[in-house]
């Protein structure tokens, strides 16, 4: 017999199959042996009993082999309205692959041990089900841009300098030279789009943030994208058609997963047909303002600040117009209203919070010199970006979504190291 996988036994009216997975769950009754098979499509029960299996010293090895132990079973598919999913397998022919030794996680055990097994963690249903819906949604992301008309392009991740920011960089030794890992991929990607007009790329992004929140790692997946002759109108309609393109997609293929972490279908329905909000900066201050007197225009949106701005509204809110002050010196400024620039920041609903950076670019050498300048930045450290300004540059925009971020809110999970098989945070760098 060949090897069937559980999730196509479970679609095809199969009699017979042989599985080939691990031993998820067991009970030993009286000369019956109950088994919750899985593999890497699923699950399934099997029942192996002394009367049906002839050969006995294999039996007894199956008896003795504890929890996440390989295994091989043959026997007859039989319908079961006891058996999960409905179907059982009456096992006649078990073979041990590899017994294993106790299984080191039982239950009720703290997140940080489950952090120190993350390579053994990573075999229960709950990461299993982040890594399918975190699957999902890159599987979304590269959907939408390709239907789109945007080429994948690669990116450095050793660099010289800093795009979001200087205190946030990791340093590394490069023979000895000091360089940087990436915080972003925008400045190449504003390079390829004066040569391919649209692209994107889907890359780690490195950040030395102390933050320790639900929704920051110091290691993240990051898609960004990049559109040559392109203005802030542009961005936003992209940004939305993006975003109601993923949560579409989501649910047309993760309903598993959606259904898993308990995320309603409607809530998702709704991101696809309702319009999305789009308020500047100074309409959202005013709001945050009422319940957080202290805040001062030209204060960076804390957490708290945009639970509050989009407390009213069941799909993302778009905030553009930042204070220039507040926003890397690559952003734009209005020329109708300088103090602010063409940027647009995406608000999850639910206090998910920000999940996409995005805005216009100073595209003009001199207005790019002027904004260098303001934030004391060296234009022989960004030599070849400035030069960009200098041979046929276009009004262009671009932006960077947080897929962790996305998967997160779209899923309704509590962490972000939920979304991620190994993630790195301050403390972290482990399995
Ligand atoms: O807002 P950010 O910092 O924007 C940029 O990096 C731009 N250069 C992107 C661009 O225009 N190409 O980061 C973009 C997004 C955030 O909105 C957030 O979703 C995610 O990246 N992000 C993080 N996700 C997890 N952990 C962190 N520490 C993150 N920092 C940013
Ligand atoms: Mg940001």
């Amino acid at each position: 017999m060949a090897r069937s996988m559980i999730r196509d036994v479970f679609k095809k009216e199969t009699k017979t199959a042989e599985l080939w997975g691990w031993v998820k769950r067991k009970r030993d009754f009286k000369g019956t042996l109950i088994w919750l098979l899985r593999d890497g499509s699923g699950e399934m029960q099997c029942v192996l009993s002394s009367e049906n299996i002839l050969d006995k010293k294999a039996y007894e090895a199956a008896r003795k082999a504890l929890m996440e132990s390989s295994v091989e079973v043959e026997g007859k598919v039989k319908s079961d309205e006891r058996a999960p999913g409905g179907k059982e397998l009456q096992v006649e022919k078990v073979h041990i692959i590899h017994a294993g030794e106790e299984f080191p996680i039982g239950k009720d055990l703290s997140e940080e041990f489950l952090l120190d097994v993350r390579h053994l963690w990573l075999r229960s249903t709950k990461m299993q089900q982040g890594m399918r819906a975190s699957a999902c949604v890159f599987e979304a992301f590269h959907d939408f841009c390709k239907k789109d008309g945007y080429l994948e392009v690669q990116c450095p991740m050793f660099v010289s300098g800093a795009v979001e920011g200087g205190n946030e960089l990791f340093e590394v030794e490069y023979f000895g030279k000091k360089v940087n890992l990436t915080q972003s991929s925008q400045f190449y990607l504003e390079v390829y789009a004066h040569a391919l007009e649209k692209v994107y790329t889907v890359a780690p992004s490195f950040r030395a943030e102390p933050s320790r929140t639900r929704r920051h790692l110091t290691e993240f997946w990051h898609a960004e994208w990049e559109t040559a002759f392109s203005g802030l109108e542009d961005l936003l309609n992209w940004n939305e058609r993006m975003i109601k393109h993923m949560a579409k997609y989501v649910l047309e293929k993760a309903p598993a997963q959606l259904d898993y972490f308990g995320r309603k279908t409607e809530q998702l329905e709704k991101v696809v047909k309702q319009k999305f909000e789009r308020l500047t900066y100074d309409e959202v201050f005013e709001v945050a303002q009422k319940k957080f007197p202290e805040l001062k225009w030209g204060d960076d949106l804390q957490e708290a600040h945009e639970r509050e701005i989009t407390k009213d509204y069941d799909v993302p809110v778009m905030v553009h117009h930042y204070p220039t002050i507040l926003k890397p010196f690559y952003h734009r400024p209005d020329p109708q209203r300088m103090d602010t620039v063409l940027c647009c920041d995406v608000l999850a609903p639910e206090g998910y919070g920000e999940i996409v950076g995005s805005g216009e670019r100073c595209w003009k050498y001199d207005e790019l010199i002027g904004r260098m300048k303001e934030a004391n930045l060296k234009e022989i450290d960004y030599q070849w970006y400035v030069d960009l300004r200098k041979y046929g540059s276009v009004p262009h925009t671009g932006g960077g979504l947080g897929l962790s971020r996305l998967t997160m809110w779209l899923f309704k999970m509590e962490h972000i190291r939920d979304t991620v098989g190994f993630p790195r945070t301050m403390n972290r760098v482990a399995p």
